[in-house]
């Protein structure tokens, strides 16, 4: 049977990552996950302590090895052979992600990657760029939306349940501030597909997303 590509862009907090998951596990695709790649990136610069400069973090990426592994538990994330998917979901990641995935030789080696990890097809890839730049030719395109405050509540209630407290409107100023980032970089922002499908999950279950990408995918598999 055809294995075909499915991107998934949105802003953060938009449910990519779990309806990609699922939708993954249900089609018997890979789920790839390319935020956690940035975040392993930011993740090294924040290790090695050094000041934030395109030169630094350039140099950084000739000597750090990023690898996405899949387990029962979804994709878990490497940064030179230690396992750090929970690290990376740090305040401090989150904090400083965007201007790290802003740079330019960044953005290349991590799209190079992830263009190689979707060659053969058989993945759900979420991210920001998927559908525009890492794989304009998708047989499936999907941009999903939410409104701010159902996203900051949904960030608030899993980062509760990791055991980090934050108030509602902190993580509301900080989505906020991601998506104004992402969205105005100069280069390939968070911005949809012309021929992307629009889905506002403000009020669906990740069930419900989940069933509409995965019919959307048998869609195009029947053809
Ligand atoms: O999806 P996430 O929150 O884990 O993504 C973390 C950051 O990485 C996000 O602020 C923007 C950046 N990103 C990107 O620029 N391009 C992608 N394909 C995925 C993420």
């Amino acid at each position: 049977m055809k294995k075909i590509i499915i991107a998934i862009d949105g802003p953060a907090g938009s449910g990519k990552s779990t309806t990609a998951r699922l939708a993954a596990e249900r089609l018997g695709y890979i789920y790839i996950d390319t935020g956690a790649m940035y975040r392993a990136v930011t993740l090294a610069w924040l290790k090695q302590n050094e000041v934030f400069s395109e030169d630094v973090i350039c140099n950084l990426l000739d000597n750090i090895k990023i690898e996405l592994k899949q387990s029962e538990y979804g994709q878990r994330t490497y940064l030179n052979g230690e396992d750090v998917s929970d690290e990376i979901r740090s305040i401090e990641v989150t904090k400083n992600v965007s201007p790290v995935s802003a740079i330019g030789c960044v953005r290349e080696k991590l799209v190079d990657m992830q263009r190689e990890l979707g060659r053969n097809g058989g993945v759900v890839m979420d991210g920001r760029d998927i559908g525009t730049v890492v794989f304009p030719n998708a047989d499936l395109k999907i941009f999903l939306i939410a409104s701010v405050d159902a996203r900051a509540m949904r960030r608030t209630l899993e980062l509760k349940g990791k055991g980090t407290f934050e108030s509602v409107e902190e993580i509301k100023k900080q989505i906020i501030e991601r998506d104004l980032y992402d969205s105005s970089r100069d280069i390939s922002p968070l911005k949809q597909a012309e021929d992307a499908i629009e889905i506002d999950t403000s009020n669906l279950t990740i069930e419900v997303q989940t069933e509409k990408v995965v019919g959307f995918a048998l869609e195009i598999l029947s053809k």
